[in-house]
């Protein structure tokens, strides 16, 4: 019995329910793990979090140091459990590409059927950390924790935070509490879900909020408390339905691009997606999602010719809604809800592995 399997046992009844089911912690007959610990492994991705400053100036390089390195800084991580590690890549995060996610999904499955892994930290940039989450929330059905993890300032800065990010994930994915909640985000003390997380500061260590929901939780002095379930159905009445995305046998994913919506916007990066043969579209719009008359005429001309187009919203928090400012029905549109533009992005690129029909991938938006 795995290391979550035993603890479960010994605090049953303790343990919440979960709304994601949790295949392979009910399956994976462990391996004695050293010490009783659990044993996290840590794939390293870059960013900032792995950044050095060169001179005496702010500049710096992210995804220059190793995942050693970063551990070795955070000797403590190793009380709380058996701790090992690779690097898959080591970059800053806006040159994340699908390469490097399928790279990442592909060997996070791997690792989570075997008995001898109990979660994953995932070490990333924070500029697209949020999708990376995502796509990965889609795609690992595992109910074993995988945490992402970044930091605001280089690994060498004057009160840098990675160290205490990175400690803070390991707290996260070695607490039996975390499983089957989905891919978390561990920043600055909070723990956030894949689906809602977002970078909203440039600069500061507070850099990432959930704008609809909230965090899942805090970590305080080592132990992880979360204060709600990973239910964000707007009407609260059911658990979270979480298709799973199979991608094992993918090298590559649909072409999607996102269009940004503003006064007297013109249609022409829409034209520029449909010549460039793009399969999906999705328009960051104003307000509830809201087109410019020009951008909404070349998006019913794309969606009438078969591309998908997904109707979110610039603004930061709160739904793009189906069919109240707009007739999505009419149009073939597809309305994000609370997924914002990279967010549903990164869903349409899934969807689209399925169907190209609007009402299926919305029913895919409606429920993920
Ligand atoms: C990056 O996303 O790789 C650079 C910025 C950061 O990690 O904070």
């Amino acid at each position: 019995m795995g290391y979550f399997g035993r603890l479960k046992q010994a605090v049953s009844g303790f343990f919440p329910a979960h709304t994601r089911e949790d295949k392979n912690t009910k399956t994976a007959e462990n391996t004695a793990s050293p010490r009783g610990l659990p044993n996290i492994h840590i794939l390293a991705t870059g960013g900032t979090i792995a950044g050095r400053q060169t001179g005496a100036g702010p500049h710096y390089q992210a995804g220059e140091q190793g995942i050693e390195a970063l551990i070795g800084a955070v000797p403590t991580m190793r009380g709380l459990a058996n701790i090992s590690s690779e690097q898959v890549t080591n970059i800053g995060s806006q040159d994340m590409d699908e390469k490097t996610w399928l790279k990442l999904v592909h060997r996070v499955n791997e690792l989570l059927t075997r008995a001898d892994v109990d979660g994953i930290i995932i070490t990333h940039g924070t500029d697209t950390l949020e999708e990376t989450a995502y796509f990965l929330d889609l795609t690992v059905p595992s109910g074993k924790p995988v945490v992402l993890v970044g930091a605001m300032r280089p690994a060498n800065a004057v009160g840098a935070d990675g160290p205490a990010n990175l400690f803070d994930a390991v707290v996260v994915a070695s607490s039996p509490d975390s499983a089957a909640r989905g891919v978390l985000v561990a920043m600055n003390g909070n723990v956030f879900e894949a689906r809602d997380v977002t970078k909203v500061s440039t600069t500061a260590v507070q850099a990432f909020a959930a704008p609809n929901f909230g965090p899942l939780g805090q970590v305080h002095d080592g132990r992880v408390f979360y204060w709600r379930s990973s239910d964000h159905r707007a009407d609260h009445t059911s658990a979270r339905q979480h298709p799973e995305f199979d991608v094992s046998g993918l090298d590559m994913l649909p072409a999607v691009g996102i269009v940004y919506g503003h006064a007297n916007a013109p249609a022409l990066p829409v034209t520029a997606l449909v010549e460039a043969q793009y399969r999906g579209i999705v328009s960051a719009g104003v307000g509830n999602g809201n087109l410019y008359h020009e951008v909404l005429a070349a998006l019913a001309d794309a969606a009438s010719r078969g591309i998908a187009v997904v109707r979110s919203s610039r603004v930061a928090a709160g739904p793009t809604m189906r069919g109240i400012e707009l007739d999505d029905a009419r149009y073939g549109f597809v309305a994000a809800g609370t997924l914002n533009p990279q967010k549903a992005r990164v869903l349409l690129q899934l969807a689209l592995t399925r169907t190209q029909e609007p009402g299926e991938i919305q029913k895919m938006f409606d429920y993920c």
